[in-house]
C-alpha cells in the first residue's frame, strides 16, 4: 500500500460501549487516515467498516450478530468491496467464532492490536481471507499509535490506563483488555498538550481502573493519578479535569486530597459501588466493604461540600438475598446520588460468577425496577436542586436552536443559554433557571470569571 499517494476511501466506524471504545475509534481513524481513510456517518458505499464492539453484558454482545447481518446485505449489495472490520471486546472474546457465525467478516482485530491495522488490512486484501489478531503484544499501543490525532472539541478523551487486575467475579474485562498498563506521564502529558492546541479545555482520563493508574514520571518515578493530575492542571488552557472510571479499593489518601486542593479537578466522581452488601462484595471479589465507600464519600465530601457522585450497581448477582438487596437501597438512599447506571447481572462466559446458580429473572426484574425508581428520584431531584444556582459553565458550542449555546455544568450536566456570541472554550457564570430531565437551562451572568 503506497503511503506517499493513497487512494481515497471512506471508513463508517459504528462504536458501542464504553468512552474508552470511543477514544479507540477516533484513535482508528488516526490510524487510517494516512491511508487515504476519511470517515463518512453512515456504512452505505464505505470501503471499510469497522464495529467496535462491546462485551460487559450479553445485550451488548448480542448487537454485534444483529448489526453484522445488515452489514452483510450492504456488502453484497455492493459488489463484495466493502471490508468488514470486527474490533473491542467482542472481537478479543469471541476471536474464531465471529468468523464462524459471520464468515463475511475480513477482519477481528482485539483491543491491544489497533496500531498494527495497516498492515492487517494489507494482509486481508493480500490473501483475499479473513484476518485475526488479538494477541496481548508486549509493546503497548499507545507506544506506536500517531500522535497526530482529529480535534475532539472543548472536552477530550485521553485514555491513560487500560485493562484491570482485579478480576471482580461478574467482569469480563480483565480477560478482554488484558493486565492494568499504564501509559507514562510524559506520553499522558504531551498529548494533553496537543488536546489544548486544538481547543480542548476540559480533559476527561480514562481507564478501566483509572485510578490504578501509575505511569512513569518523566522524574523516572511511578507517578498516582493525583500526580498526573497535578502536571495536567498545570498546562495553560486546562480549565478542567475529570477521570473515569475508578475502584474503590484505588481511592489513594493522596488522590482523595487532590479533591481539595487541585483547582482543575471537577467535585464529581464516579465511583461504582455495585453494592451495599458486604456478603455480594465480598462474592463479587471487589476487595472493599460498604462501608469503606461510605467512608470514601463523607471524606470527598468533607473536602469540597459540593462533591457528587455517580456510581454503578448490578442487581441479581448469584447469592444475592432479598437483605442484600435492601442493604444496596439502603445503601442508595444514604449517600443520594446525582446519577446512577444499574444492571441486571448478566451472566458473562468465562467469569467465576456465570459457574453459580442463578437467580430468577423475575426476581431480577424486579430488584432492578425497584433500584431504578429509587435512582431516577435522586438524579431529578438532583438536577432540581441546581434551579437558582450561579455556577460555572464551560461553553462547548452552538445549542440546537438559533441564538443558543451548549455548555457543561461542574457536574457535566448539559446546560443551554440564550447568547448571540460564540462562547466555545470559554467558562461563564450562570444562573440555572429550569432543570429538563438531561439538560439545564439558564441565563448568562455579565462577568467573566476565572475558576
Ligand atoms: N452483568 C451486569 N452488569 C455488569 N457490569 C459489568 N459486568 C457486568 C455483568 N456481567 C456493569 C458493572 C460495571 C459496569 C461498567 O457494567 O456495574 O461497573
Ligand atoms: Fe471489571 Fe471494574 Fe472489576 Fe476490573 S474493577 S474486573 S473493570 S468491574
Amino acid at each position: 500500500m503506497n503511503v506517499s499517494d493513497p487512494k481515497p476511501r471512506r471508513l463508517h466506524i459504528v462504536t458501542h460501549g464504553c468512552q474508552m471504545n470511543v477514544y479507540d475509534s477516533a484513535r482508528m481513524a488516526d490510524v487510517l487516515r494516512p491511508l487515504g481513510y476519511a470517515t463518512v456517518d453512515t456504512p452505505e458505499g464505505a470501503d471499510m467498516v469497522i464495529m467496535n464492539t462491546c462485551h460487559i453484558r450479553e445485550r451488548a454482545a448480542d448487537k454485534v450478530f444483529s448489526a453484522l447481518g445488515r452489514l452483510r446485505d450492504l456488502k453484497e449489495a455492493g459488489g463484495g468491496g466493502m471490508m468488514i472490520a470486527v474490533t473491542g471486546c467482542v472481537a478479543q472474546a469471541e476471536g474464531e467464532v465471529i468468523l464462524k457465525r459471520a464468515p463475511y467478516v475480513d477482519l477481528v482485530v482485539g483491543p491491544q492490536a489497533y496500531h498494527r491495522l495497516p498492515e492487517l488490512i494489507a494482509q486481508a486484501h493480500r490473501t483475499r481471507g479473513s484476518v485475526i489478531d488479538t494477541d496481548f503484544p508486549a509493546e503497548q499501543k499507545f507506544d506506536f499509535l500517531p500522535d497526530a490525532a482529529a480535534p475532539q472539541g472543548v472536552i477530550a478523551n485521553l485514555t491513560i490506563q487500560e485493562g484491570c487486575d482485579k478480576f471482580c467475579s461478574f467482569c469480563v474485562v480483565p480477560y478482554t483488555r488484558g493486565a492494568e498498563a499504564s501509559r507514562p506521564a510524559g506520553s499522558v502529558i504531551a498529548e494533553a498538550r496537543r488536546m489544548v492546541a486544538l481547543g480542548a479545555r476540559e480533559i476527561v482520563l480514562l481507564g478501566q481502573n483509572v485510578n490504578a493508574y501509575h505511569g512513569e514520571g518523566p522524574d523516572g518515578r511511578h507517578w498516582g493519578l493525583a500526580r498526573l493530575l497535578e502536571a495536567l492542571a498545570e498546562i495553560p488552557g486546562v480549565r478542567r479535569l475529570r477521570y473515569t472510571t475508578s475502584h474503590p479499593a484505588d481511592m489513594s489518601d493522596e488522590l482523595i486530597a487532590a479533591h481539595g486542593e487541585n483547582p482543575a479537578l471537577m467535585p464529581f466522581l464516579h465511583l461504582p459501588v455495585q453494592s451495599g452488601s458486604d456478603r455480594m462484595l465480598a462474592a463479587m471479589n471487589r476487595r472493599h466493604k460498604a462501608d469503606d465507600f461510605r467512608r470514601i464519600v463523607g471524606r470527598l465530601r468533607d473536602l469540597r461540600p459540593d462533591m457528587a457522585f455517580t456510581s454503578d450497581f448490578i442487581v441479581g448477582h448469584p447469592g444475592e438475598t432479598e437483605a442484600d438487596f435492601a442493604a444496596t437501597m439502603a445503601l442508595v438512599r444514604e449517600t443520594g446520588f446525582a446519577l446512577a447506571y444499574s444492571f441486571k447481572y448478566s451472566p458473562r462466559p468465562g467469569t467465576p460468577a456465570a459457574a453459580l446458580p442463578q437467580l430468577d429473572e423475575a426476581v431480577k426484574d424486579a430488584r432492578l425496577y425497584e433500584l431504578q425508581a429509587e435512582l431516577r428520584r435522586q438524579q431529578d431531584a438532583f438536577n432540581a436542586a441546581t434551579v437558582g444556582l450561579t455556577t460555572p459553565v464551560l461553553f462547548t458550542g452552538a445549542g440546537r436552536y438559533p441564538g443558543q449555546v451548549a455548555g457543561r455544568s461542574l457536574y457535566a450536566q448539559p446546560v443551554v443559554v440564550e447568547s448571540d456570541t460564540d462562547l466555545t472554550g470559554e467558562v461563564r457564570t450562570v444562573t440555572i433557571t429550569h432543570a429538563n430531565p438531561n439538560s439545564l437551562l439558564g441565563s448568562l451572568q455579565k462577568e467573566k470569571i476565572a475558576a
